[in-house]
């Protein structure tokens, strides 16, 4: 892990407070893995506030251009900061960071569960997965069709994919978590990962147990230091004593076993 300074290639409206950021950086470039972060400091150079810097997934790289990418939700402060900048502006950040997911130890075929932001790591996690060889099938769910541009990106990509969306105004009309089980047999020969609101991890993670299927999920917290030092991040995880310890979202994951994961009630 690096703090880094990136060029700013691109900075476009991706959807309704949804942008996506190109970033020159040869540094994430060659050394970011599936699954891995980067820490954004949301202000200009000199100004400390606000103080903490802002977790975003590493959403797709081009490695023939040196050029890694965001998308974000514009949420509050630092978001709407990084609204702001725009192509030749400069970008503090530091990363890569988090466990990366190793792909090579994963069955042939991939099942990448998103919704809404959720989908973030999952596109390139699925580019990679492609690359190496692998089936990729993506179910994705979201409110509206705010992310639509992103259908463009798994067409390019040539990814296998099922959208729903609650008012039907992209994909398949419903909720994504009432249509997960519809082909039951793609869980026990797809490795899977998912990431998306809580609601929905819950029901995977509570249909997955019953059926002795184990899921890769990548947790978001609100995060501090970013690196395992302040323990700003924690979640529970369930030990093999029956018990649970506190692990730290950005060193030990994002990416934990969805069956070990203790969501608060
Ligand atoms: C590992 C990781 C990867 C992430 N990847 C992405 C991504 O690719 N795209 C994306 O849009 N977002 C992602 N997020 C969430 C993103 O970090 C937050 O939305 C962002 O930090 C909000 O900052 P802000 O200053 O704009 O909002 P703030 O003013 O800090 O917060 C605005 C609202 O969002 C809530 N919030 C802040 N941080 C989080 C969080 N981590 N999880 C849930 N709610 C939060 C606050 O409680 C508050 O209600 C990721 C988070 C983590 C931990
Ligand atoms: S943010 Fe400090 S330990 Fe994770």
């Amino acid at each position: 892990m690096k703090i880094l300074k990136g060029e700013i290639l691109s900075n476009e409206k991706y959807g309704p407070d949804i942008y996506k950021m190109e970033v020159f950086s040869p540094y994430i470039v060659k050394n970011a893995r599936a699954g891995q972060f980067v820490n954004i400091k949301c202000a200009p150079q000199g100004v400390m506030d606000p103080l903490l810097r802002r977790p975003l997934s590493i959403f797709d790289i081009e490695e023939k251009f040196n050029v890694f990418s965001i998308l974000y939700l514009v949420k509050g402060r630092g978001t709407r900061y990084m609204s702001t900048l725009g192509r030749g502006d400069g970008l503090d950040f530091s990363g890569p960071l988090g466990k990366p997911v190793d792909l090579a130890g994963t069955r042939n075929s991939l099942l990448l569960i998103g919704g809404g932001m959720g989908v973030a790591p999952l596109n390139l996690l699925s580019k990679l997965g492609l690359d190496a060889g692998k089936n990729v099938l993506i179910l994705a769910g979201f409110r509206d069709s705010s992310l639509l541009r992103w259908e463009r990106d798994l067409v390019r990509m040539g990814v296998k994919y099922r959208i729903f969306s609650e008012d039907g105004a992209w994909g398949e009309v419903g909720l994504l978590s009432d249509h997960l089980f519809d082909e039951y047999k793609l869980f026990a020969d797809h490795e899977v990962f998912c990431c998306g609101p809580e609601p929905m991890l819950k029901v995977l993670q509570k249909e997955l147990v019953v059926e002795n299927i184990d899921a890769t999920v990548f947790l978001e917290e609100k995060m501090a230091c970013g690196i395992g030092a302040c323990n700003g991040c924690v979640v529970k995880i369930k030990t093999g004593s029956g018990d649970f310890d506190y692990k730290r979202v950005c060193k030990d994951g994002p990416a934990f076993k969805l069956s070990e994961v203790i969501f608060d009630d």
